[in-house]
């Protein structure tokens, strides 16, 4: 019996972790902050261990290799004409160590690290530019960090979509890879679809395919795939693919097929509102993130500026999208809203390990911790919050 077995049968299936914990949070005000989460008696805090500037003036997006600790960080280059991408050495003390940078395409805003088989040395990662209206892809050597610029995919669309506002053109804002690792998914705010990209196994280059259309005017942000737990990933069968779709606040379900031609097929599942079905979302409200809950059993989606549990307290969307035995039923089922302590919670994470979530709450400039409660699959209560300067786009847990 190892330990982790028996700390399960003595605590029931929330995790025990011992000693601090560590977060990564990216601001708009320019740094990139190292956290430590600590726990004295029933009390957590949240400490600042070590701040850079070095990402850039805009860091929206973070991405660990927990591997090899080394933490990539974008920087979305807000107001100016180029943005940066940039990888750091991850030190004990919490401090980052630049190790590479390279000027890239305006607005990278979201990036998910993929692999060749062919190239079993190397990783890659894609970049979606939101005001780039771009994909741009990357081959790293993970053990260094150090990386280069492979691919640039640009974007045009004839006219706007049907919400002139944001959909004056391809705004890329999300990057996911299949369960397979042979596809690369990139919602498009501003062109209404998935845009889907084949791994060559030998290269790592991504190769183009026809994009999964999402109804108009809905605005896809961010997708993730659902696969039966512990399913061998070359089978495939039984998996879902979930697309949050900001611009009409919901979430759209579908069945996933690989077709012996090579490409990965779609079939519309069910759509439903983030806010629960027959409710009208609140004017200026934004869907943003989306996770599979660590019990792979539901759906975890943040609304912004929603302000469900009064002034600049926003909300947490769950939805329950397999039973406890892992069965998948035909579609999502919408569950209940959950506080976010805070005001915007953009991108966050929930660490099975830790079993809590971390929410970057992007307009109350807070990295808020919120207990993860396995038995419900919802938010529980807030154990720590940490005010940082300027607005939060992201926050993850550390190795
Ligand atoms: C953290 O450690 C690095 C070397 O690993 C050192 O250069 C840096 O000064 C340390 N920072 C602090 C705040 O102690
Ligand atoms: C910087 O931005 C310009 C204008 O969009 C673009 O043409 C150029 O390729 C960008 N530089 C890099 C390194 O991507
Ligand atoms: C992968 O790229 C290589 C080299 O360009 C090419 O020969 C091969 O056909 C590609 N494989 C697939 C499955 O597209
Ligand atoms: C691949 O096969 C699927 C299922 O038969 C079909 O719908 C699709 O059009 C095919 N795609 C290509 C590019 O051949
Ligand atoms: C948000 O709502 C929850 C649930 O009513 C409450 O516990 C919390 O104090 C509220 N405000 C903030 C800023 O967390």
């Amino acid at each position: 019996m190892n330990l982790f077995y028996l700390a399960t049968l003595l605590f029931g299936s929330s995790v025990i972790a011992s000693g601090p914990s560590r977060l990564y949070a990216a601001s708009y005000a320019g740094t990139v902050s190292s956290l430590s989460l600590t726990k004295s008696g029933p009390n957590y805090e949240l400490t600042t261990l070590s701040q850079t500037t070095d990402c850039g003036t805009s860091p929206s997006w973070l991405m660990l290799d927990k591997q090899n600790e080394v933490l990539y960080c974008l920087d979305e280059g807000v107001d100016l004409p180029n943005a940066t991408l940039t990888s750091f050495q991850i030190k004990s003390n919490g401090s980052l160590a630049r190790i590479t940078q390279l000027s890239t395409l305006s607005g990278p805003v979201a990036s998910e690290f993929y692999s060749a088989p062919g190239l079993p040395g190397r990783k890659f990662f894609a970049v979606a530019h939101y005001s780039g209206s771009a994909v741009t892809t990357y081959t790293l050597d993970p053990a260094s960090g150090h990386f280069d610029h492979v691919q640039t995919f640009t974007f045009e669309m004839a006219a706007p979509g049907p919400v002139p506002a944001r959909q004056d053109a391809p705004h890329p804002h999300g990057v996911t890879v299949d369960p397979t690792g042979q596809f690369v998914l990139v919602p498009d705010l501003g062109a209404d679809l998935v845009r889907i990209f084949y791994i060559n196994s030998s290269t790592g280059l991504l190769e183009q395919q026809q994009s999964l259309v999402a109804p108009p005017g809905s605005g896809p942000r961010h997708a993730v795939f659902w696969s039966p737990k512990k399913a061998d990933p070359s089978q495939a069968h039984n998996v879902r693919f979930y697309l949050v779709t900001e611009l009409d606040n919901h979430l759209n379900s579908f069945e996933v097929t690989y077709p012996a031609n090579g490409t990965i097929a779609f079939s519309k599942g069910q759509r439903e509102n983030t806010y629960g079905e027959g409710s009208t979302p609140p004017v200026g409200s934004k869907a943003a993130g989306i996770a599979i809950s660590p019990e792979n059993n539901h759906v975890v989606i943040s609304n912004r500026n929603d302000e469900t549990f009064g002034p600049a307290n926003d909300s947490i969307a769950i939805f329950s999208s397999a039973d406890r035995k892992g069965q998948s039923p035909t579609d999502v089922c919408f569950v209940d809203l959950y506080p976010a302590y805070g005001s915007f919670p953009r991108q966050f994470e929930i660490s099975s390990r830790e079993g809590k979530v971390a929410l970057a709450l992007q307009n109350s400039h807070e990295v808020a911790i919120v207990e993860w409660n396995d038995k419900t699959g919802s938010p529980g209560s807030l154990l720590a919050v940490k005010s940082l300067d300027g607005e939060i786009p992201a926050v993850i847990w550390g190795a």
